[in-house]
Formats: structure tokens, sequence, C-alpha cells
């Protein structure tokens, strides 16, 4: 199971990162893969153990902050490497390229955008250059310093504020209204509460404003086989279960949810109508074995066009490591 975050096995030949260009060639995302332990282990200063249903039962706002406050150190721990060439990865750059498509062809440049999750700020720089103005916020104080220190040595420290805020915490930025909102490679994964952030999205959204996300999926038919033909069922079928799911990244952990796209629309449907979805990676592995994708380049090209092709097709377009959906803000509805 990997995690994006950073990648213990990224191969030592990445291709070095570069700022301008080719979407797929200038950003630089980055993968980890560890495996998650078993079950919760984390015990709270009482003593009592989240194993416990009853302690679960009575203690849901400080397991909730525990594992916000987990999430955060795994993040931070990890910020200032994750900008760096080591973790570059085609597969990661070719995922987020879609991502940046798709909302240039949502949102007209000028608007204003939201960056939920921004990481170090690869795509809060992509869309200030490309004339967006971009708020871009992260609940890993480190993550956010990145994500600065990037756009002013991008030179576009003036369309990019960005603010050590988590998605739990939207209503911080007051009556501010956005005409797109977008969260890139997983950070929806780490929110507690999908429900009442899908709220705080719309809140923060024009009506007919556009909000889109790229979301890790439960369902990778490459995880599944590459995992079970190791033996690894635990690994092979993590995704399948339910709730937050303790990842460990940097030998810290971040509790993440995975989806599928009916199950995360659900949780937005009141505010929102889905417009479309597609699966990311689903032909192509999973990026953290982008190995075989650089060992076998030909194949990887056949796989990239197979994904262009059939990644969105009906009862394919819930597979894949991520999926990519698009949102409409509903007009008046609360
Ligand atoms: C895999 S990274 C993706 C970063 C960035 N969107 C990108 O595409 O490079 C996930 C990010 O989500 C952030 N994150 C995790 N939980 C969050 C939360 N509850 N609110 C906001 N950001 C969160 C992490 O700190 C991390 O920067």
């Amino acid at each position: 199971m990997e995690y994006l975050g950073m990648g213990d096995e990224a191969p030592a030949e990445q291709p070095r990162l570069r700022r301008d260009g080719d979407p797929r060639q200038d950003v630089t995302p980055v993968e980890v893969v560890e495996d998650p332990p078993a079950e919760s282990s984390r015990i709270h200063s009482s003593g009592a153990s989240e194993a416990d249903p009853a302690y679960r039962a009575s203690n849901p706002l400080s397991i909730r902050a525990g594992r916000l406050g987990d999430t955060r150190q795994a993040f931070d721990s990890i910020a200032a490497a994750y900008d760096g060439p080591r973790h570059n990865n085609a597969l990661l750059r070719r995922m987020r390229a879609d991502l940046w498509r798709t909302l240039a062809r949502e949102v007209p440049a000028g608007g204003r955008l939201l960056d939920l999750g921004c990481g170090p700020g690869l795509d809060a720089v992509h869309f200030a250059r490309a004339g967006y103005d971009v708020t871009a916020i992260d609940w890993s104080p480190q993550m956010a310093a990145e994500a600065r220190a990037h756009a002013a040595a991008a030179g576009v420290a003036d369309r990019v504020e960005v603010r050590a805020l988590g998605i739990q915490e939207l209503e911080a930025l007051g009556g501010v209204l956005f005409d797109g909102v977008y969260s890139d490679l997983g950070p929806f994964n780490c929110v507690p509460d999908l429900r009442a952030a899908a709220s705080a999205c719309a809140d923060r959204l024009r009506p007919g404003g556009k909000l889109i996300v790229s979301v890790m999926g439960r369902v990778v038919p490459w995880e599944h086989v590459y995992y079970a033909l190791r033996g690894d069922f635990a690994r092979a079928f993590v995704r399948l279960r339910r709730g937050a799911v303790p990842v460990s990244m940097n030998r810290r952990t971040v509790w993440t949810t995975y989806y599928t796209p009916r199950e995360f629309h659900r949780e937005f449907a009141h505010r929102f109508e889905l417009t479309a979805y597609r699966g990311l990676a689903l032909c192509l592995p999973p990026p953290y074995l982008v190995d075989l994708y650089y060992r076998f380049p030909a194949l990887g090209r056949l796989l990239g066009r197979l994904d262009d092709r059939l990644a969105g097709l009906p009862l394919l377009r819930g597979a894949g490591d991520h999926f990519l959906m698009v949102m409409t803000r509903r007009a008046g509805a609360r």
C-alpha cells in the first residue's frame, strides 16, 4: 500500500525537478510505500488504548484530535524532502497533469482558487503562473512553509497566499468566495469528517463553482494482484478496510480513509452535483511501482494510452490508484 509522501522505494535515477514547461516534467510528487500497522496501537496518556471499543465509543473527539496530530507530524517530517529530485516520479506527474488540465477547462484563468492540502505548493505555483489567484492551505505547518518559499522562489508570492490550516478549519478563511476549489493527491483521504468538509467547501464556493479533487481509491487492480502474488494479502487488500487506516510514513502515522467515487460523492451530495469522474493509474501501475514503468518504457507508454482511453469509461472509472472527480456547487442548497 502506498502513501503519497516520501518515496523510500523511489528510484535513484528519477528526473530532476524543473520549474517551468510541460506539467508532466516540472512537478515533484512523491510517494511512500510502507506497511500499515495491522491495527491502531495508539495509547493515550491515561493508558487507554484506541483498540478498546469502549474507549473509542466514549472518546471520539480525543481520538480524532490525536489522529489529526499524528498525520500532521508525519507530513511535517517529510516536508523538506517532499520537493526533492529523489521523489520526482513520472507516474505522479502524469496524475497531477490530469488535474491541471481539468481545472483549466472548468475554471477560467484569472479566477480565484482555493488549494486544499497544498503540500509544498506545486499546484499553487503552477496555477499562479497560469494567471489564477490562489489561496493554499495545509494542515502541516512545515508543508505550508515550503509552499510559501516555493511561491516566493517562483516569483508568484503576490498571487499565492499560504495558510497553515486544516480542511477541517475552513471557516477560518472568513466569507471570501472562490471560483474553484481543488485538492490534489489525497488530502481528503486524511479528513476525519468528510460531510462537514463538504459543507465548508460549498460555503467557500460561488454558486456553480467547481470542486476538483484527486482522491486515493479503493479498487486498485495492480495493487491487489501485485501483493497477492507475493503472498501479502493484508497489503493487497488494505484499501478495502473501512474507516481510517493507520499508514506508516517516515516512521510516523498518516490516518488514511480510502473511498470509491460513489462513497466519496455521497458525503458531498447535499451541496454538490457530481459532474464527472475518472480513474487515475488504472492500467498504469500505482506510482510506488514506478521502477517498473521506468524499466519498460514502451509498455509504460502503451499503458498510458490505455489509461487515457479506458479510465473514464463506465464500470472502469471507479478503479485506479486515485480517482479525479469534478463536482459543481448546487445553487442555494445548505
Ligand atoms: C500527499 S500530500 C499532497 C500535497 C499536494 N496536494 C500535492 O499534490 O503535492 C497530502 C497533503 O495533505 C496535507 N493534509 C493532510 N491532512 C490534511 C488536513 N486535514 N487538512 C489539510 N491538509 C491536510 C498534508 O500535510 C500533505 O501536505
